[in-house]
C-alpha cells in the first residue's frame, strides 16, 4: 500500500481498536485505499428541526445536536456524497458498506451510493416495536429505520454468512422464524437501559442490530470502520465478535462514552487495564505508547492502526458468527 499511515494521534487505542477524534471528512482521506473490510455508518439524519416527540409520556424536542441539523437538501446531499466517496476508496474490493437512516437522509445516501457505482445488495427495514408514540395524531407513528447494504463493486465477492443468519438464534425477533431464511425486515427494540449504563447518546443503536450486521457480513479478524461512531456501539459489537475496529467521531464526550463502554464490557481476547483508557487529551492512562503508532518499519506501517493490531494468535471469538442474543 502506498498511502500514508493515518497521521493523527488516536483519541484511544487498545488491541484491535482505535478511535480518532475529528471530522470524518478530514480523517477518512488519511486512510490507505483498499484497507477496510466493512464500513457501518450511522450518519447525521438531518432531522433536528425543532420538532417534538414523546418520551416517557412527555413531549421532548427531537433535536439531537447541532451535528444533526439540515443545511438544506443540496448541501446535505453533498456532505453524504463526500464521505461515501471516501468510504469507497478505503473499502477493499470485496468490501461492503452499511448505512442507516430515516427518510430525512436515507434517500440522499442511497442516491450517492448509486452515483458512486456501489451495488446495492439489500435494503433492510429495522422495525422498532417500542418506538415512541406520535404526538400530533395526524400521521402514522414512525417506527422503523432503513439500512442500505451495498458492495463496492458488482463483481465483488462480498461476505454473507448465510447459514449463521438462517440458523442463528434470534429469540427477541418475532419476525425471524427458526431455521428459515433471514428476511429483510428485522424487529429489534431500541437500546435497553442495560446498554446505557455508562451514559446516553441521543441516537445510540442497539447492540442486537450491530451484532446481526457484523455477524452477517464480516468474519472474525476483519477490520470494521465506523466514520460516525457516537457511543461506540459498532466498536463494542466488533470487539465482542473478535473483529478489529476503527471509529471516527467529532465529539469528545461521545468518544469518552465509547471508551467507557469498551473498558467496562468484558471482551474476548484482550485484557482491560488502567492503561487501556484514553491516549490523548490529557485523560487518565494517556501515556503515549508504541501502540499509538505502527512501528515505522513494520510490515504494517501503512495499514490503518486497527488493522495492525490484529493478533493472528489471539483466542478465537467467544461468540460465533451466529450471535447469541443476551437477555436484556
Ligand atoms: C447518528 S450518531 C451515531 C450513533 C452511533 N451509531 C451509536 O450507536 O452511538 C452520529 C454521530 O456522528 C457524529 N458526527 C456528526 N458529524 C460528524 C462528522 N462530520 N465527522 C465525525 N463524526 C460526526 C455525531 O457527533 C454523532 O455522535
Amino acid at each position: 500500500m502506498s498511502e500514508p499511515f493515518v497521521a493523527v494521534q488516536p483519541f484511544y487505542q487498545r488491541d484491535r481498536c482505535t478511535l480518532y477524534q475529528g471530522d470524518c471528512l478530514e480523517i477518512l482521506p488519511l486512510f490507505p485505499a483498499n484497507s477496510v473490510d466493512l464500513i457501518f455508518a450511522d450518519p447525521p439524519y438531518n432531522l433536528s428541526n425543532n420538532g417534538f416527540t414523546c418520551h416517557g409520556g412527555r413531549a421532548v424536542s427531537v433535536n439531537k445536536g447541532d451535528w444533526d441539523r439540515s443545511n438544506g437538501i443540496e448541501q446535505d446531499f453533498e456532505f453524504h456524497r463526500a464521505w461515501i466517496q471516501e468510504c469507497r476508496r478505503i473499502l477493499k474490493p470485496n468490501g461492503t458498506i452499511w448505512i442507516s437512516g430515516t427518510y430525512h437522509n436515507i434517500y440522499a445516501c442511497g442516491f450517492a451510493l448509486q452515483c458512486l457505482d456501489f451495488h446495492v445488495l439489500n435494503e433492510i427495514c429495522w422495525y422498532k416495536p417500542n418506538a415512541s408514540p406520535n404526538l400530533s395524531c395526524r400521521f402514522f407513528t414512525a417506527s422503523h429505520e432503513t439500512l442500505i447494504w451495498a458492495r463496492k463493486s458488482k463483481k465483488g465477492k462480498h461476505v454473507f454468512n448465510y447459514e449463521a443468519m438462517k440458523l442463528g438464534d434470534f429469540p427477541r425477533d418475532p419476525l425471524k422464524l427458526s431455521g428459515r431464511q433471514m428476511r429483510s425486515v428485522w424487529s429489534i427494540p431500541t437500546p435497553p437501559a442495560s446498554e446505557k449504563l455508562q451514559g446516553k447518546h441521543p441516537t445510540q443503536k442497539p447492540l442486537d442490530l450491530l451484532d446481526r450486521i457484523l455477524s452477517a457480513s464480516t468474519n472474525p479478524g476483519d477490520l470494521v470502520l465506523d466514520p460516525f461512531s457516537g457511543s461506540g456501539t459498532t466498536g463494542l459489537s466488533a470487539l465482542r465478535g473478535d473483529r478489529a475496529f476503527i471509529g471516527i467521531e467529532k465529539e469528545a464526550a461521545y468518544l469518552q462514552l465509547a471508551v467507557d463502554r469498551f473498558t467496562t464490557a468484558p471482551l474476548p481476547g484482550s485484557e482491560t487495564t488502567e492503561g487501556d483508557r484514553v491516549l490523548a487529551n490529557g485523560k487518565p492512562g494517556n501515556k503515549p505508547s508504541s501502540k499509538t503508532r505502527n512501528p515505522p518499519n513494520s510490515k504494517t506501517a501503512n495499514l490503518p492502526t486497527g488493522a495492525s493490531t490484529i493478533d493472528p494468535n489471539s483466542p478465537k471469538p467467544s461468540h460465533p458468527s451466529a450471535p447469541s442474543q443476551p437477555n436484556h
